[in-house]
């Protein structure tokens, strides 16, 4: 039998500041900002949702992100082995968020994969007039929630290509995969965005499409639902709570300028999903005026179908349509690329780090594995049900619990906040206020219990989507309790590397962090 390792490799890190930063911007800005927001910022009342998106970005989405910076800087390991560092019995939580990367790796490659096949449907506008038609029938052949086994081939192929590339990306490393990666895909993304937005603003009734976005709506902020909404995207979007900032901050090296960095890319993420809103409502606004009806009367905005039905068919009516669509999806792929390659990376320092494998084992191994299950249930004609189903739960039921816990166990279990602020505060220029422990220590937590709560009994009270309960039962809660006794499961399996000996730095002293 091997025996554990009893030293652990030199830890990978990015090449410096800049590179940890674009990786970090590449990861936030993904599906959720380009196909995520502008839906649930329709659903939720368009202009509605902006004040509670901002208060959501600034009492929830900044403190997290500086609490899974810390956390990875200070305790320098994969999310397991962070928790694990916090005490023992907290390494089920890095598990869990483990499990929540692998299962939205699974479902994110299908996303990017449909808008990869959409690039080339805009070059001849091949979806026709009936773009639901299109996107449900020809190309999904969806069945509902069934639970079919008849695989799609025209999504099967590419899907598995991608997977290919990525796991090779994974398998190059920190730097020479994940970073460069970054460093080429996160330029060109800002570039063909930014032409889309333009080119969208010039559109007829693209200015009430901006009124509808930016028009207040008080009324609204009396909906709870509004309020899970916009904490549920801030989380998804900026990447928190499910391991990846964690990670990512545990390859910088020790003198960084933590905080600052994280206000950067916190406020860019939500420029780019802003900036997203602004490109995706104008075009709507367009679309309103084509068909001479209110922004608020149009169909098809919801989910998945505004990216693949609604917007093809906006591409088939403008001017010069087939190169807006070619933008607009290539957006969506190369923000999708960069953000899934963050998830996996998740994934791939826990195994790396408890089983003492090498990145090409994992990536071969594990994310192999990850590959199979992505395959099987996504390229088959029930893998929109499954999709719709899988990211609720995951969501709304997983990445809320994963945040709560995070908070009550640094506060209340191992009381690290007041060392992690002074962490932040000692390898940081500025100042990280007592506001971020209060925030993360109690106005968070509470915030999110109460959401949890009213999201449960949503979910309890009818099932999800208007879908038979069984497959709701088997899916939605399926998934979730895989996650949590996949969590359980790996915490009892021996560490192959060394993880308990290990000691934080020494904090600097007040007169030093004042340089
Ligand atoms: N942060 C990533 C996104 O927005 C996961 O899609």
């Amino acid at each position: 039998m091997a025996q554990p390792e009893t030293t652990t490799p030199a830890r990978e890190q990015w090449t410096g500041q800049y590179g940890f930063i674009i990786a970090a911007i590449g990861s936030a800005v993904g599906l959720g900002n380009i196909w995520r927001f502008p839906g649930v910022a329709y659903e939720n009342g368009g202009g509605a949702f902006l004040i509670p998106y901002l208060v959501a970005l600034l009492t929830a989405g900044i403190p997290i992100l500086l609490l899974d910076y810390s956390l990875g800087h200070r305790f320098r390991g994969s999310a397991p082995a962070v928790f694990r560092r916090l005490g023992k019995r907290y390494e089920p939580l890095g598990w869990f968020q483990v499990a929540i990367s692998f299962v939205i790796a699974t479902y994110y490659t299908v996303i990017i994969v449909w808008a990869i096949r959409y690039i080339g449907f805009s070059v001849d506008l091949a979806w026709g007039d009936d773009t639901v038609g299109f996107f449900i029938g020809d190309f999904l052949r969806d069945e509902g929630a069934t639970f079919s086994t008849d695989i799609v081939g025209g999504i099967f192929w590419p899907m598995l290509a991608l997977w290919l590339v990525v796991l090779v990306i994974l398998a190059l490393g920190v730097t020479r995969g994940v970073e460069r990666a970054n460093r080429i895909f996160m330029p060109l993304l800002v570039v063909l965005f930014v032409v889309m937005v333009v080119r969208a603003l010039f559109l007829e009734g693209a200015v009430e499409g901006l009124n509808a976005f930016f028009t207040p709506d008080w009324a609204a902020l009396a909906d709870a639902n509004v309020w899970i909404a916009a904490y549920s995207q801030i989380f998804f979007s900026l990447s928190i709570a499910f391991g990846i900032m964690l990670t990512y901050s545990s390859y910088l090296r020790r003198r960084s300028n933590v905080a600052p960095t994280g206000f950067v890319v916190a406020f860019a993420n939500s420029s780019f999903e802003l900036l997203a809103g602004i490109g995706v409502f104008a075009t709507l606004g367009f679309m309103a005026a084509q068909q001479g009806v209110a922004i608020d009367d149009l169909e098809g905005i919801a989910g998945v179908l505004l990216s693949f039905a609604t917007f093809p068919q906006i591409v088939s009516m403008m001017p010069g349509g087939p190169i807006f669509g070619i933008l607009f999806f290539t957006s969506l792929a190369l923000a999708g690329i960069t953000s899934l390659i963050s998830i996996l990376q998740v994934v791939s320092a826990a195994f790396q780090e408890k089983f003492g494998l090498s990145r090409v084992q994992v990536s071969v191994f594990v994310g192999g594995l990850c590959m199979v299950i992505s395959l099987v249930l996504y390229s088959s004609t029930s893998g929109l049900a499954i999709l719709d189903t899988v990211d609720k739960y995951t969501n709304e039921v997983g990445v809320v619990v994963s945040a709560i816990l995070t908070c009550v166990i640094v506060t209340l279990g191992a009381r690290k906040l007041p060392e992690l602020r002074a962490h932040l505060n000692a390898v940081s220029t500025g100042n990280v206020g007592r506001w971020w422990s209060v925030l993360v220590g109690a106005i968070v937590p509470l915030a999110l219990i109460g959401m949890l709560v009213s999201s449960l009994s949503d979910l309890f009270a009818e099932p999800y989507g208007g879908y038979p309960q069984t497959f709701v039962t088997v899916v939605g809660w399926g998934v979730v309790g895989l996650m949590v006794v996949a969590a359980l499961l790996y915490t009892f399996v021996p560490w192959r590397r060394p993880v308990d000996d290990f000691t934080p730095d020494v904090l600097p002293t007040a007169q030093e962090v004042r340089r």
